[in-house]
């Protein structure tokens, strides 16, 4: 049995926290997509971890981790990544796998992410320049390097294989920079990975599976930068909604049961692209401000705006949503009166579906103002503590949505979460 655990926004809605939450009641949980332009953030005996490369469940004794052949793997930040680990007194050779399907994110392809960015100019997409992008498309363009290959005697000569072809395409974009240093911490790397667990991803999650297995599946990003349904070409390179578990995994369809969808009470972007409830104004910097809504990959500060339910209505549709966890709520502690948007309105008509390209069609958000509650709730421990007008807005989101809150997260720390009801 799999469950899933994903983004319904423009990423950064907690997933981390959450996944880290739920981590306790599976035996394994799966990155199925994205690589190190995802930032989770999780409190460890009160400390801050961030992770990019490795699933959240990496925390808890005896729980196995997969990253799958869906994600894109930049061996140096795997190795950072396993070091902060490590110093918990985490022994990743026990329970960190990796699939040899997975692809490598090569010196080159952070080289081409950020020439690629440079060239667009004010279109840029606002990428985290991690290299995303490029080592995606040589996996769909069938140049990419695996992580499999790295066993493989010829791996030198592949990789300088391709680097030239990247070279030819960094001489196009007159890119200039040295990036010898890369090259060298990404061997070094390299070997590092290399004395890892490397899988057959399909055969080991299946054999998993068969056994009986509970597997949670952790999303990156968040729907709306989903590669087909998000606000293309502001976008990712992955498929982040529920469907990329499958393919990201080896995994038949059948195997998913519950899809844990994770909104904010409020919405975050960060990048560039269309974001129709951004504020920004005051009422945004105080958002931005009492969220402490910075990026945790890129540092930028995140734009920020009311919740859209026309979007998350969508990516409960797209995903197959069948819970909802509302992260945040306590940011919203200070705010006299709250906006949802319900519809959009184009070019003067009203609508609850989301346009073909937001970037033109402009959609201009309608809203319905609610109460604030105006009292603090991140010492809240149940439901029953929380404030009536709390509730209302709840329930109002649950009846949109056709889909229920179960959970309220009330803070960044572990046990902030207020099961409803
Ligand atoms: P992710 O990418 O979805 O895992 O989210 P990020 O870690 O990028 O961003 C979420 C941020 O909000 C992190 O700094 C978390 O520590 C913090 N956070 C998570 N849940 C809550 C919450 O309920 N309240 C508050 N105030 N902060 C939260
Ligand atoms: P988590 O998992 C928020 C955004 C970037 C940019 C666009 C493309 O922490 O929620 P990319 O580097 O993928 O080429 O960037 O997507 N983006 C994210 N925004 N959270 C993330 O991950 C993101 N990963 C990518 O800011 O707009
Ligand atoms: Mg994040």
């Amino acid at each position: 049995m799999v469950d899933v655990i994903l983004g319904l926004q423009w990423g950064d809605e907690g997933k981390g926290k959450i996944v880290d939450f739920f981590a306790k009641d599976y035996d394994l949980v799966a990155r199925f997509q994205g690589g190190p332009n995802a930032g989770h953030t999780l409190y460890v005996n009160d400390k801050k971890v961030v992770l990019h490369q490795i699933p959240s469940g990496v925390f808890h004794e005896g729980i196995i981790n997969l990253i799958g052949n869906g994600v894109v793997l930049d061996p140096v930040t795997l190795k950072r990544e396993c070091d902060t680990v490590a110093s918990f007194g985490i022994d990743l050779r026990k329970n960190l796998f990796i699939a040899e399907r997975t692809h490598l994110i090569l010196p080159t392809h952070r080289a081409l992410d950020k020439a690629a960015e440079l060239s667009k100019g004010q279109q840029k997409i606002g990428s985290t320049l991690k290299g995303i992008g490029p080592a995606y498309m040589d996996k769909t363009g069938r140049n990419g390097l695996r992580v499999g290959d790295l066993l493989d005697k010829n791996f030198t000569t592949s990789y300088i294989k391709l680097r030239l072809k990247h070279q030819r395409l960094l001489d196009n974009y007159n890119f200039q920079e040295d990036i010898s240093q890369w090259e060298e911490e990404f061997f070094e790397a390299v070997e590092f990975l290399k004395q890892l667990n490397i899988v057959n991803g399909e055969y080991f999650i299946n054999s998993n599976l068969k056994a009986g297995k509970k597997i949670l599946a952790e999303g990156a990003q968040g729907s709306m930068l989903d590669i087909d349904f998000g606000t293309f070409p502001f976008v990712t390179s992955s498929n982040t909604i529920s469907a990329g578990v499958c393919s990201g995994l080896g995994i038949a369809p059948g195997h998913i049961r519950d899809v844990i969808g994770v909104t904010k009470a409020y919405c975050t972007r960060v990048g560039g692209g269309p974001f129709p409830t951004e504020l920004e104004n005051e009422t945004g910097e105080e958002l931005r401000k009492i969220g402490n809504e910075f990026g945790a990959t890129t540092g930028r500060p995140r734009r920020c705006g009311w919740i859209d339910l026309v979007a998350l209505n969508f990516a409960c549709m797209i995903n197959g949503v069948t819970k909802l966890v509302m992260t945040k709520a306590d940011v919203l502690d200070a705010f006299k009166e709250l906006q949802l948007c319900t519809d959009y309105k184009i070019n003067g008509k009203q609508t609850r579906e989301i346009p073909f390209q937001m970037e033109r069609q402009k959609p201009e958000p309608v809203y319905k103002q609610f109460a604030g509650w105006n009292t603090a709730t991140d010492a809240a421990k149940t439901y029953a503590k929380l404030p009536a007008t709390m509730k209302e807005y709840v329930n109002f989101i649950n009846s949109y949505l056709g889909v229920n809150i179960q959970y309220i997260s009330n803070g960044p720390g572990r046990d902030q979460l207020v099961k409803v009801g």
